[in-house]
């Protein structure tokens, strides 16, 4: 049943109005909860207005406000990438066409086409997915690659952190393989979940390294965002002297 219950105190304006849910017996389920949340979620409303598919889509808006990562022309990989909002932003951002793509995403759900945007329908940790998505970027390095991805947690704490120390580790390596010097790197981490072996090792490879925690990423959620700037390019590979 939907109902609407008047905010407190004051002028009882629209402003005011948050839609409250019960279920049949008049008791909370998490769903009931979850679907309650949506609906009095101003970025949900936001998201639809503005035509994208996700609220997480402001997450990157955001963080690209404070940290200036896209410029016109850049081209993004973005790794995690269903239902595309982050890849909304990032083709607006950067000026991707359908005739001239510069957005690269991979996912192992199924998409909707975005125009200016090249999905593949594939699992990140596949060995062969690093390969399928240099030969989409054409040949050419990448400067920027975003990461959202997170498993589904199991409900064991330990096992789900190493799980997702695992796939930011990869993603990270997949970005120094990638990126262009200058090259910025972004992932979802969990607060309390970059290891300090992580973190050294990109603080090696870009010239400033930030935890973000942007105003649309659910205060009571452990999720933050690391964001790596100014990649310092690959080392040249260093051969012996006979
Ligand atoms: C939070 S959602 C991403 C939302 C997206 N940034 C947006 O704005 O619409 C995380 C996504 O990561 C994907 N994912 C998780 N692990 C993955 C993996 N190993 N390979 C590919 N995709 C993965 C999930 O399928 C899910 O669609």
């Amino acid at each position: 049943m939907v109902d609407k219950a008047l905010g407190t105190g004051g002028r009882k304006s629209d402003r005011d109005l948050k839609i409250r849910l019960k279920t049949a017996k008049g008791r909370k389920t998490s769903s009931t909860k979850w679907l309650e949340r949506q609906l009095n979620d101003p970025y949900v409303a936001r998201a639809r207005s503005e035509g994208y598919r996700s609220r997480a889509a402001f997450k990157i808006k955001e963080m690209d406000e404070k940290h200036k990562l896209f410029k016109k022309g850049m081209r993004v990989v973005d790794l995690g990438a269903a239902p595309g909002g982050w890849s909304q932003v990032a083709a607006r951002a950067v000026g991707s066409t359908a005739e001239h793509p510069l957005i690269v995403g991979i996912d192992y759900l199924e998409m909707d086409p975005i125009p200016g945007v090249t999905l593949l329908q594939k699992d990140f940790t596949d060995e062969d997915a690093p390969a399928a998505l240099i030969a989409a970027l054409g040949g050419h390095k990448a400067d920027v690659v975003m990461s959202d991805m997170a498993w589904p947690t199991t409900g064991h704490r330990a096992t789900d952190h190493l799980r997702i120390v695992h796939l930011i580790e990869i993603a990270a390596d997949f970005a120094i393989q990638v990126l262009a010097p200058g090259g910025s790197f972004v992932a979802k981490v969990f607060q309390g979940g970059t290891e300090h072996e992580l973190l050294h090792m990109l603080k090696r490879h870009f010239r400033s390294t930030f935890h973000s925690k942007p105003p649309s990423s659910r205060s009571g959620s452990a999720e933050a965002y690391l964001v790596a700037k100014g990649f310092k390019g690959l080392e040249p590979e260093i051969t012996p002297v006979e």
